[in-house]
């Protein structure tokens, strides 16, 4: 496992975004594994800045996204859909088919999780972008006695839901139940980067990162992956001196 801290955040989104600049300067038809939450959106900013710059494009690239919730539609401000078009896809040249979400609002969830980790099989991740909950999920993989391998729907733990109110007018509204992929599809990618911010994830980062494995920090599994890179801010990091 391989672990960088940056002094600013700044820092991290240029290190995270050239990163996948220079994966798909490496291989043009690149499968990339993307998250949502807030912890991304300074790398997908820098991600549109730089390849501009570099002039690199992402005509021939897929792109595969962890979770979405149930329930929602796809223009609904609040989907991942719409975050994923908001913040990175409608900036760069990737073609709309080539990228793919969980659908939240399938007739028959069941059958379209299935349908992703045909893809999924299909098409292997390059490098996979993951967040950290703060109790340790990644995806919506929550912790748990079993965890699933595949992509399933999940029932949304209350501080899961309570951590992204922040994102809806009321605790209310946000979904109960979300669709993700497995901690199996995650662990599959080639090569896995594990990104996080802020002081009050410096003890799950510990945990997750130097603490045993186990299905009751899912995060924890990352372990066992031989390509994992970890970027965290100072604060995030303070406990792994
Ligand atoms: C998002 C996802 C989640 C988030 C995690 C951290 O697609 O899969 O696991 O990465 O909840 O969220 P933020 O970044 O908002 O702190």
């Amino acid at each position: 496992m391989e672990i960088h801290i940056f002094d600013d955040n700044a820092q991290l989104d240029t290190f995270a975004a050239q990163y996948f600049i220079d994966t798909v300067t490496r291989k043009p038809d690149a499968v990339l594994g993307l998250a949502t939450g807030s912890t991304p959106i300074g790398i997908y900013g820098k991600l549109i800045k730089l390849s501009k710059e570099q002039n690199v494009s992402f005509r021939d690239v897929t792109t595969f996204n962890l979770d979405e919730y149930v329930g929602l539609t796809k223009d609904d401000e609040q989907s991942y859909a719409y975050y994923m078009n908001h913040h990175l896809f409608s900036h760069i040249d990737i073609p709309q088919q080539m990228t793919h979400l969980p659908n939240g609002r399938s007739a028959d969830l069941e059958a379209d999780c299935k349908a992703y980790d045909r893809m999924l099989e299909e098409q292997r991740i390059d490098v996979q972008l993951l967040g950290l909950g703060h109790n340790g999920h990644i995806g919506f993989n929550e912790p748990a006695p079993e965890l699933s391998g595949g992509t399933h729907v999940v029932n949304l733990e209350e501080a899961t839901r309570e951590a992204n109110a922040r994102f809806f007018s009321s605790l209310d509204e946000v979904p109960k139940q979300a669709v993700t992929m497995g901690v199996g599809s995650i662990l599959k990618a080639r090569a896995i980067m594990l990104v996080v911010r802020g002081a009050d994830k410096a003890a799950i980062v510990k945990r997750a990162l130097t603490g045993p494995i186990t299905t009751e920090c899912p995060a924890s599994l990352l372990q066992t992956h031989p390509r994992v890179i970890v970027l965290l801010d100072r604060e995030a990091g303070r406990m792994m001196n």
